[in-house]
């Protein structure tokens, strides 16, 4: 079964048909709220709003470790997350879908790993391509076939939050090789993985980084919204079309 854990501005999928909601308690804790069960296009779809359905948990507060053991519990055999984003590199403006293939984690203090039990051998995952090429290519030929343009492949910074960066704190990412800036892909990615969920994630551009193009000066938080409502029209379609194949 397809998973979808929804980011800002995807906090409901309009196009699912929803059949239940189930609670899901875990060793780890509550997840973000209920998981929601339904079909796309026929098929049945999990869905997981990241900050809750009233969009009240930040980015740091997120129970990582609950929502993914939540959603194996459930039974999710792959899982698609849907993210906004900040644009660094150039040509990544706001309104830009992209489907990244690269991560730098700057977080700290998240819990990161379900490998921590003392009298556990210790557990290491691989995490060169931190996401799995299937389910990349299963959004980009989904985006395809909707007539959707995404951007393959990007470096998807991962900042604590829940403050956005400061414009030295970008041009340090940058020369990190950072394209896009965001503040959940980690430990979500790598909790995926070590549970053996194929997981990847289709961003979204919701403004320019902090010192950017049309945030040299600050970030407009009415833009980033009216950019992103417009934005998950486009991540509906692909995922319209992610779940027939
Ligand atoms: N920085 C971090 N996270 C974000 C941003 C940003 O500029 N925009 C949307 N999520």
């Amino acid at each position: 079964m397809l998973a979808v854990i929804g980011g800002s501005g995807l906090t409901e999928l309009a196009n699912l048909t929803i059949t239940r909601r189930e609670v899901v308690r875990t060793p780890y804790g509550e997840p973000s709220g209920a998981l929601t069960f339904g079909e796309l296009c026929g098929r049945p779809v999990a869905f997981l709003a990241r900050h809750g359905y009233g969009h009240t948990i930040a980015p740091h507060r997120v129970n990582y470790a609950a929502n993914l053991w939540a959603l194996r519990h459930a039974g999710a055999s792959s899982i698609v997350a849907v993210a906004s984003v900040g644009g660094i590199r150039a040509d990544l403006d706001p309104g830009v879908l992209l489907v990244p293939d690269q991560i730098i984690d700057y977080t700290w203090g998240r819990k990161s790993t379900f490998f921590e039990s003392a009298d556990e051998a210790v557990h290491h995952i691989d995490f060169t391509e931190p996401f799995d090429a299937t389910v990349r290519g299963r959004l980009l030929s989904a985006a395809s076939d909707a007539g959707v343009d995404v951007v393959d492949g990007g470096v998807y910074a991962t900042t604590q939050g829940p403050r956005l960066e400061t414009s030295a704190e970008i041009a340090r990412i940058e020369r990190d090789g950072g394209d896009v800036v965001g503040m959940t892909a980690m430990p979500e990615a790598a909790l995926a993985r070590e549970l053996d969920i194929p997981y990847a994630a289709i961003n979204v551009v919701a403004n320019h980084a902090a010192g950017k193009g049309s945030s040299e000066k600050a970030i407009s938080f009415e833009r980033i919204e009216a950019s992103l409502q417009e934005s998950m029209v486009r991540v509906r379609l692909v995922l319209g079309q992610l779940c027939k194949q």
